[in-house]
């Protein structure tokens, strides 16, 4: 049957060409690979377009999913000093602050991250990039350890970071009560607590389950299977036990742990003296 004409003949020409073009770019790309001639370090740039590649690509991936979020009013000062003392503890070393110059963090990656107190974030896209972080950067998520509410605090600070100056950022910093973010503090609550507070099990109350807030000291030691309750017991290396309360919490407080976090959570202010038992660690 007529089945093969001359136009179905060169349409299979076409495909067929199209075909091994693929092949070589493949067998090209492999070859690239293979041979180790790309730079990896982060002392030696991408070329040009490489860099603009990755860029658009990061650009458009934050963009696009930014812009499913509603952000919530972010004009309450409450809510920009709770976010000057989070930034305070956790961002300066690679983003900065008034007043502090490069830092060995700063200089040293690649890409290097943005300094904050000069440019000004879009609020959605800031909150996407600071809850989920960025991959092969050195940008980390910290929606693994910190509540949406926490972050939009942030968000919030980092709007009025690039007005600021080195006195207007530490009186700010000094009002937000410190480092807290129900999940995931260390710094200042671990030291707050030092040994004493993990000689015995305790609650948890508003631990979202799985939190993993003594990741370092858990490094030896094994992690149980959640409880009838929900709760999760970890077992430290030296054999101390600790159990998570599930959320939400239900649990007894422990002594000194003030209540949940609202949806807004505000320190107390002005910060008590005895801030350091005060601010609110809830995990
Ligand atoms: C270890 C270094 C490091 C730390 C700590 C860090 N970041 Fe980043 N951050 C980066 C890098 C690197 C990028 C750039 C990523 C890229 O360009 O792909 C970035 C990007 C960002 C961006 C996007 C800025 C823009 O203009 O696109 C925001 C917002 C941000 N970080 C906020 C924060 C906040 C808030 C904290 C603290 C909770 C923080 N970062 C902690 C390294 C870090």
């Amino acid at each position: 049957m007529p089945f093969i004409t001359k136009k179905s003949l060169l349409a299979l020409g076409v495909l067929a060409g199209i075909g091994v073009v693929a092949g070589i770019g493949v067998v090209a790309a492999t070859g690239f690979v293979w041979s180790g001639v790309y730079d990896v370090g982060a002392d030696d740039p991408h070329t040009r377009p490489v860099y603009a590649l990755l860029e658009s690509l990061r650009d458009r991936s934050v963009q696009v999913r930014a812009s499913k979020l509603q952000v919530p009013g972010l004009d309450d000062p409450a809510r920009i000093a709770q976010g000057a003392g989070n930034y305070e503890a956790m961002c300066t070393s690679c983003h900065l602050a008034p007043g502090v110059a490069e830092t060995e963090l700063s200089k040293g990656l690649y890409p290097a991250p943005p300094d904050l107190t000069r440019a000004s974030v879009d609020a959605a896209e800031a909150f996407w990039v600071i809850k989920h972080g960025v991959k092969a950067s050195g940008m980390p998520a910290w929606g693994k350890s910190m509540e949406d509410a926490y972050i939009w605090n942030m968000v919030a600070f980092l709007q009025q970071l690039p007005s600021l100056d080195a006195r207007q950022y530490q009186e700010l910093v000094a009002r937000s009560g410190g480092h807290s973010h129900g999940g995931g503090e260390t710094g200042g609550h671990a030291q707050a607590n030092a040994e004493a507070g993990h000689d015995d099990a305790h609650p948890h109350p508003g631990a979202p389950a799985g939190d993993d807030h003594h990741a370092a000291d858990t490094s030896g030691g094994a992690k149980a299977p959640a409880t009838d309750s929900g709760a999760t017991t970890h077992v430290h290396a030296d054999g101390k036990q600790h159990v998570h309360a599930p959320k939400p919490a239900t649990a007894i407080q422990s002594t000194a742990a003030p209540a949940a976090p609202a949806t807004t959570p505000v320190p107390a202010q002005p910060a008590a003296p005895e801030a350091h038992d005060q601010h609110d660690h809830q995990h």
